[in-house]
């Protein structure tokens, strides 16, 4: 009898062990632009199988280290405090879950006080506490330095000439950052259609040629912009 509950105990651990809670957040420090789009991805592993996973994010501000400011659950409603109540009720931020066990966090337009270190937490599922419950992972948010400068010039050419046209742009941060640069060919007739893309270098100095003229444009026909 004893000798019986004493091998039950010992699968008992056996199984526990390899079945640890791991939390894992998209690693920082993540330095993101005023007013972008910040996602931050988190997901755990090791609890018990079946489970839907929730998740639940906090930040804390680089000035109080240690208060906890609740953002957004997928368990509980209004679980922000004050200062993040508004913009997660506006849906500004907001939780896209991706799986059982993965969520992406989005802050629609990131503010410069949202800069600090970002906590992601699941709730345990199984019946003991073991493993990591949370993850963190700092983030930077620099100001939108960016301007763009191109003379002002209207330029006179025959079909076939040479066009060269420029454009300077600039940032000033400490932070090291990647630009994009695209031209865009917009119709004097119709100053509300959409522009049109030609070209564009991507952040990764990738050289991408913009799509065709859309038909209801009238074909490939040259155009001035
Ligand atoms: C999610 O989990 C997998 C392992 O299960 C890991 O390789 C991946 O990096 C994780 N991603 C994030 C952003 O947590
Ligand atoms: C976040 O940044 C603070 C201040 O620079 C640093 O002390 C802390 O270790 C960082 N935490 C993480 C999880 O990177």
């Amino acid at each position: 009898m004893a000798t019986g509950a004493l091998l039950f105990a010992c699968a008992l651990l056996g199984g526990v062990a390899v079945a640890q809670r791991v939390v894992t957040l998209q690693s920082g420090p993540l330095v993101r632009t005023e007013g972008s789009h910040v996602t931050i991805l988190c997901n755990v592993t090791g609890y018990k199988e079946g489970m839907e996973q929730d998740f639940e994010w906090s930040m804390y501000l680089p000035s109080v280290a240690d208060r906890e400011i609740r953002i957004i659950s997928t368990a509980q409603l209004n679980y922000a405090y004050a200062v993040y109540s508004q913009r997660v009720n506006s849906k500004e931020i907001y939780v896209e879950r991706l799986s059982g066990d993965s969520a992406m966090l989005h802050i629609t337009k990131v503010q410069a006080n949202d800069q600090g270190l970002f906590e992601c937490y699941t709730p345990n599922t199984d019946g003991q506490y073991l493993g990591s419950y949370s993850a963190r992972t700092n983030l930077t948010v620099i100001a939108d330095s960016l301007t763009v400068t191109a003379p002002a010039q209207t330029l006179s050419k025959v079909e076939g000439d040479t066009l060269q046209l420029t454009c300077e742009v600039s940032r000033t941060t400490l932070q090291h950052t990647h630009l994009s640069v695209g031209w865009y060919l917009r119709s004097p007739e119709d100053a509300a259609s959409p522009p049109q893309e030609l070209v564009t270098l991507s952040r990764d100095f990738v050289l991408r040629s913009g799509g065709p003229v859309p038909a209801e444009d009238g074909g490939r026909g040259p155009q001035a912009g």
